[in-house]
């Protein structure tokens, strides 16, 4: 493990077991169709990729970011939408993919985002929920682990740009954001 982790929260093989039940369930949920699956950058990126090989689904991909923590561990307000779209999704069904739903703001903010751009349904799959930590009622319609209230990185997720590419999903030590 990393020394900057206090504990492994989800295994690599645990996360791909799961991720392998997320991709059937897509398979299910859009047989027969041509969704548009969007990564919101950059922590849903390497969800992202196994999520879209573990379906078999046709999908087009597209990416997105929005504003964040920067180099903090809470949430500082009102996301904003920073990089748009490559493709219209007016009339498409959109499958968003998220990496953490804390708050929910950020996805609040993206329904509205793809409900104002004409997509025809939005189906938000999310690696993780923090519950506890939610301040707008906002729920993904699939998810794969529930997280209690620590500051997590690996699998995509980072602190100040750090740990995206761990393996496993642990929890950081407060002391290397409590300085
Ligand atoms: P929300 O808008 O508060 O739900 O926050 C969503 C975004 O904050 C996520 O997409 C993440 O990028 C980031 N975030 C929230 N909690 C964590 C965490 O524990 N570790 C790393 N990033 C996080």
């Amino acid at each position: 493990m990393h020394p900057d982790c206090e504990r492994i929260l989800v295994s690599e093989e645990e996360i791909a077991a799961r991720v392998k039940e997320a991709g059937r369930w897509l398979t299910e949920k859009f047989r027969g169709t041509f969704p548009v699956a969007v990564c919101n950058l950059k922590g849903s990126s390497v969800f992202f990729s196994d999520l879209l090989r573990a379906t078999q689904v046709d999908v087009e991909m597209d990416f997105m970011a929005v504003s964040s923590y920067g180099a903090q561990t809470i949430s500082a307000g009102q996301p904003k939408v920073t990089r748009d779209l490559f493709s219209s999704v007016a009339g498409r069904d959109v499958i968003l993919v998220e990496d953490i739903v804390d708050t929910g703001r950020t996805l609040v903010t993206l329904r509205r985002f793809f409900a104002d751009r004409g997509a025809k349904s939005v189906t938000v799959v999310a690696l993780l929920d923090k519950p506890s930590r939610r301040v707008v009622d906002s729920q993904a319609d699939y998810t794969c682990f529930e997280v209690e209230d620590a500051f997590i990185v690996g699998y995509g997720l980072d602190y100040a740009e750090r740990y995206r590419n761990l393996p496993y999903i642990a929890e950081l030590k407060r002391s290397v954001y409590e300085k």
